[in-house]
């Protein structure tokens, strides 16, 4: 910094002084050239003007007059004095000052006089400078002598070294003030910056300051620089933070997954197979904003689970393009490497039609399947035209999968959800190379209620094309064999939880999803929760001294209308709550496109509104409902602030939310009462467990929540955490692509040794 400071100061003295030479230079050279020529002006003029006079004494031999007219021009303004000279240039009368000088006539003078004609030059006499105009004098047409008129022009010069000193002078504090500003702003705008940003660097790099923030004026003067230091100490912290864990797990002998175990376990799995994933929702959306575009990444738990794997083996994700700028980011082969600031796998979007969307989403697996699967007393609704739809997505999917896996030995292929139930079969007859799981996020119904479904028997033929199908719960794992058993001819090994069906097997297993519990250890202080709550409610515009908590979809199998329910009858029996407890319902907006969500959003609305009119005070209402989609980061604080979590699905397959929260607590405050009807409640044993359509216990649970002793508080979410750290989402997806890894490919003679050995 010193050398480009000293390299800086004198590049600005050379330059600024240079300048100053020329320009100062050019303006000596200008005012010279002026000066003389008004000097020569005014020397020409007042010669016409005393010649007459000068010539008529001459004509009358005015001795003394002459002399005194020379006399009487001595000393005015530069004009030195005058002498008249006789035609042989012998002086006649000079002003006595210029006697010495001008005794004898100068050439100029004498060459007046020869050429009869005026003529003026610069001289330098002796020390002096003076500028002589020499006209000749006639009587008639004889030429009967000469007058010089000589003027001081040493003020010339004089002003000329005046204009120099004055520009040294100027480019003198020129050079002080531009140096001195130059430089600060070295100082302020670019050393200091560096020197933060090292600090910073440094800071990150050793991991002494793993929080350390560059401040955004730093930010903006090295901004194409500063993103990609961000990223990479970002990715160092990570990598360190990673380390540390794994020292840590191992340390204390326990054995728990982290996106890197993961990723070193798939990749020692797969060997030299690569990885392919399904799933209607893309893991990065594009969309516009403005004139730009933006990248929206999912809050979602299966890209937490699935990234690390896909970037470890440089795997494929096919998925439906619903970005408005989606089309705009592929290239020609609808491909684009993710994620965007550190490619590692490749995205492959599906386009769809506006009917395909309609009939294969929105109509047959979300108005069809997903009330079929749920018992959540919702009518599913079934089209031919949706189940067409249907078909043909499933079809679209599997050729662009087909298309990616060409050439790749050893494919993997895991599916997901009830978007695609069609599609392990239809990969499954062109790839019998493939080891292909399908896993069910939604709960698996029983026999009597998938039979209803028209196309049932196309559905659990498209599933058994699949080696594994995964399920959160046993319990859906039994009902779908029950399924299979009811509707397809085929050989159920029970034991081992497969079915044989044609020449090919299938296992159907259980794989609870979770969270990433590490992603969600924030901190705060156990005294904060307090203050959190305060402050969040204050934003809401409400005093309460207590806070419950829910978050869902708003979606009808969420039981939030219940849930609602279950807060009247609490308020209205323990009325001392009334003005105490508030209940905070974030509910993001879904798939509203379908009558049945938008006229459930209208309920809980209205729900809300009845509850809180019954209820509400000046500063206090018992429901403050969020309606619109929040992030993960918006969120947490009022996980880490609730006295309570409300989870009442009527059904549901994991449910998330309920780990989420129990990860998020830290502190090992707070209370979650769970549906028993969700896949969390198998494992969260320590939730107060309700059945949300019995509205009296749900409210009888919001009070034990709210009046347990901490103690109790704390040894719930201990164990809840415990299972949740343990069973985290890198553990569920290490086994279901282990398992899926396991999977021995057919042979025909494998399938005669196994029909006979399960006959
Ligand atoms: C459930 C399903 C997911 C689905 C999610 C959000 O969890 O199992 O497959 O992505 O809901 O629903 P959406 O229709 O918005 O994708």
């Amino acid at each position: 910094m010193r050398l480009l400071s000293a390299r800086l100061i004198i590049s600005l003295i050379v330059g600024i002084t240079v300048v100053s030479l020329c320009t100062s230079y050019y303006q000596v050279l200008m005012q010279n050239r002026s000066m003389r020529k008004d000097l020569e002006r005014r020397a020409e003029v007042l010669g016409e003007s005393l010649a007459r006079n000068v010539e008529r004494d001459l004509e009358r031999d005015a001795q003394t007059r002459l002399q005194r007219t020379v006399q009487q021009f001595a000393n005015r303004e530069h004009l030195a004095g005058l002498a008249v000279y006789d035609p042989q240039g012998h002086p006649i009368a000079v002003t006595t000052n210029l006697e010495p000088l001008m005794e004898s006539a100068p050439p100029i003078v004498l060459g007046a006089l020869k050429q009869n004609h005026a003529t003026g030059a610069f001289l330098r006499m002796g020390i002096a400078s003076i500028h002589i105009y020499a006209l000749p004098l006639h009587n008639g047409d004889d030429l009967v002598g000469s007058l010089a008129i000589v003027h001081d022009s040493g003020y010339i010069r004089a002003e000329s070294m005046r204009i120099w000193r004055e520009t040294f002078l100027s480019a003198l504090i020129h050079v002080v003030l531009i140096v001195l500003i130059t430089l600060l702003i070295v100082r302020w705008s670019i050393a200091g910056p560096i020197a933060r940003t090292a600090s910073w660097i440094k800071a990150l790099r050793t991991g002494r300051a793993v929080s350390a923030r560059i401040k955004p004026v730093d930010m903006e003067l090295f901004r194409p620089l500063a993103r990609e230091v961000a990223t990479m100490a970002e990715s160092l912290n990570t990598a360190r933070t990673a380390a540390e864990r794994e020292a840590r797990l191992r340390d204390s002998g326990e054995s728990i997954w982290t996106a890197e175990r993961l990723a070193v376990h798939v990749r020692s799995r797969l060997a030299d197979g690569r990885l392919f994933v399904v799933s209607n929702r893309e893991p990065y959306t594009h969309v516009q904003k403005g004139k730009s575009i933006e990248v929206n990444v999912p809050a979602s738990g299966l890209v937490t689970a699935l990234e690390p794997v896909l970037c470890a083996c440089d795997g494929t994700w096919v998925a439906h393009g619903s970005g408005d700028a989606d089309t705009e980011t592929v290239d020609a082969n609808d491909r684009l490497l993710v994620p965007p600031d550190d490619p590692h796998y490749t995205l492959r979007r599906v386009w769809l039609s506006k009917e395909e969307e309609e009939g294969y989403y929105y109509g047959f697996a979300n108005e069809g399947l997903w009330p079929l699967c749920h018992i959540a007393h919702t009518r599913p609704l079934f089209r031919a035209s949706d189940w067409n739809h249907y078909q043909e997505v499933n079809a679209k999917f599997a050729k662009a999968l087909l298309e990616e896996m060409e050439g790749v030995r050893n494919p993997v292929v895991l599916v997901q959800d009830y978007h695609f139930a069609l599609l392990p079969r239809m990969i499954k007859e062109r790839r019998p190379d493939a080891r292909l799981a399908i896993f069910w996020h939604i709960p698996w119904p029983n026999p009597e209620a998938f039979g209803i479904c028209p196309w049932q028997k196309e559905l659990i033929d498209g599933l058994l094309g699949a080696d594994l199908i995964g399920f959160h719960i046993q319990a859906h794992c039994s009902n779908f064999l029950q399924t299979v058993d009811r509707i397809v001819e085929s050989r159920i090994d029970w034991d081992h939880s497969t079915v044989q069906r044609l020449d090919h097997g299938t296992t159907v297993h259980p794989f609870a999803i979770s969270v990433n519990s590490a992603d969600l250890q924030t901190k705060l202080l156990r005294e904060s929760a307090y203050e959190e709550r305060a402050s969040l409610l204050k934003s809401l515009g409400v005093r309460a001294a207590l806070m419950g908590v829910g978050v869902d979809r708003l979606d009808y199998t969420k039981g939030i209308l219940e849930r609602f329910l279950a807060i009247e009858r609490f308020l209205e029996k323990y009325q001392r709550y009334q003005g105490v407890f508030t209940f905070v319902q974030i509910g993001a907006p879904s798939r509203t496109h379908i009558k049945r969500y938008h006229d459930l959003q209208a309920e809980i609305e209205a729900e809300a509104e009845r509850i809180n009119w019954r209820f509400r005070s000046d500063q206090w209402k018992p429901i403050v409902l969020l309606e619109r989609q929040h992030s993960h980061k918006e969120i947490e604080p009022y996980y880490r602030a609730a006295d309570l979590c409300l989870v009442t699905s009527l059904h549901d397959g994991m449910n998330l939310v309920a780990k989420e929260f129990v990860a998020t607590r830290q502190d090992e405050r707070g209370v979650l009462i769970l549906s028993c009807f969700t896949g969390a409640a198998r494992e969260l044993r320590d939730a107060l467990q309700v059945n949300p359509y019995d509205i009296d216990q749900t409210a009888e649970a919001i009070r034990t929540a709210l009046e347990m002793n901490a103690e109790e508080k704390q040894q719930r979410m201990q164990r809840m955490r415990k299972t949740i750290r343990e069973q985290n989402v890198y553990r569920w997806a290490a086994s279901l692509i282990g398992e899926v890894c396991d999977v021995r490919l057919e042979s025909a003679g494998d399938n005669q040794f196994r029909a006979s050995a399960v006959g």
